[in-house]
């Protein structure tokens, strides 16, 4: 029995523990008309102001929890979901296992757009997929010029941005951004000098018809974790350094700073970041810097590295999805010469996609 009751304590079984739960995190979870309304499922009580909660009355009678306590409430809990809670069961995002790749990767995941996929259990395995990958490409999106606003808009909302709701890549004279050039982009991530730095970028191919321009990738989290395997001292020092992102143009200046391999706080790595023609690195002592360099180098190795990137040439009508926070990204150079070569983008937060994901499972789960 994972959940049981010991002279009114409610004692959680598992992994061989016996951990007794906390009256008060009971407490907050009763319900009934009067503790929860019922539209909204959201408290009718302040718990902040609990203190000194004892269980009074406790029983277990077959999948529910039977509780009084002693301000005087009752209240019935189903087991199951008392579990799933515990277990964190239900959170999709624990259920999605990241699969980390390089340049092994054989099949790109892909999916196929219809006008009316964005509510469909297609939409569904898509963004599983693309958590799994941290990358995603849709087949046939309609080439319209901003039809990439809609999209972005039917899957949660546009990230707007001081370039705008989106941005045209193609080269321009005079750019005011490295993206709107023929030249080769090394693997970056975007932005990393907004605050907070956007999550998801869209990147819309309305006509490519030259032969460079491939798109490339890279796993940031999987050459991550080969870092520290390889070279722990390395990984360690790029998850202390705190850089500084900037980004300067006519009428505003931007600054974020931000580690190039963030934790969280059960040490599992939580985003990269790499920008190299954008970030300035602290002044701190020289032995401390000299290991710093020495990391960015052999990071900056990995991430060129031919083990680790895929590459594949966009068509018209693909639109790729790409988290912002795992994956890097880049292009080789083309030649304007041998014809257009024109991709819209944008960006989304993760509460459009996890938001999304979360009402989809539980659509189709049940
Ligand atoms: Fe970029």
């Amino acid at each position: 029995m994972k959940i049981q009751v010991i002279n009114n304590n409610v004692i959680f079984n598992h992994n061989n523990q016996k951990i007794e739960i906390h009256p008060i995190w009971l407490r907050e979870r009763v319900s009934g008309l009067d503790h929860l309304d019922k539209n909204t499922n959201q408290r009718l009580f302040d718990p902040s102001f609990l203190e000194n909660i004892n269980i009074i009355k406790a029983s277990i009678v077959k999948n529910s929890l039977e509780l009084t306590f002693d301000d005087g409430v009752t209240s019935e809990f189903e087991i199951n979901i008392l579990i799933d809670e515990l277990l964190e069961n239900k959170n999709i995002l624990n259920i999605v296992k990241k699969k980390l790749w390089d340049s092994s990767l054989k099949n790109i995941p892909e999916h196929k757009f219809t006008e009316t996929f964005f509510k469909s259990k297609e939409m569904y395995d898509l963004l599983k997929s693309f958590y799994t990958y941290g990358f995603i490409i849709i087949k046939n999106v309609p080439v319209t010029k901003n039809y990439i606003v809609k999209f972005a808009n039917s899957i949660g909302n546009i990230r707007q941005t001081n370039f705008g709701k989106y941005f045209n890549v193609k080269s321009v004279p005079k750019p005011n951004d490295l993206a709107y050039t023929s030249q080769a982009l090394s693997p970056h991530t975007d932005n990393p000098y907004r605050k907070p730095v956007p999550c998801i970028q869209l990147l819309h191919c309305i006509e490519n018809e030259t032969s460079g321009g491939l798109s490339t990738l890279v796993d940031g989290f999987k050459v991550a974790n080969y870092l520290k395997e390889q070279n722990p001292n390395y990984f360690e020092i790029l998850t202390k350094v705190k850089i500084k992102f900037k980004f300067i143009d006519k009428n505003i200046v931007l600054e974020n700073e931000g580690t190039l391999i963030e934790l969280d706080e059960k040490s599992n790595i939580k985003q990269v970041r790499f920008s190299t023609r954008l970030d300035y690195t602290p002044i701190l002592n020289k032995n401390e810097l000299e290991l710093y360099y020495k990391a960015r180098k052999e990071i900056s190795t990995l991430y060129n590295s031919e083990k680790f990137k895929i590459e594949f040439k966009l068509q018209s009508g693909d639109l790729m999805m790409m988290d912002n926070y795992r994956l890097l990204h880049g292009r080789t150079s083309f030649d304007t010469s041998e014809g257009k070569r024109f991709l819209q983008g944008c960006y989304i937060d993760y509460d459009s996609s996890e938001g999304k994901l979360r009402h989809l499972e539980r659509k189709f789960k049940n």
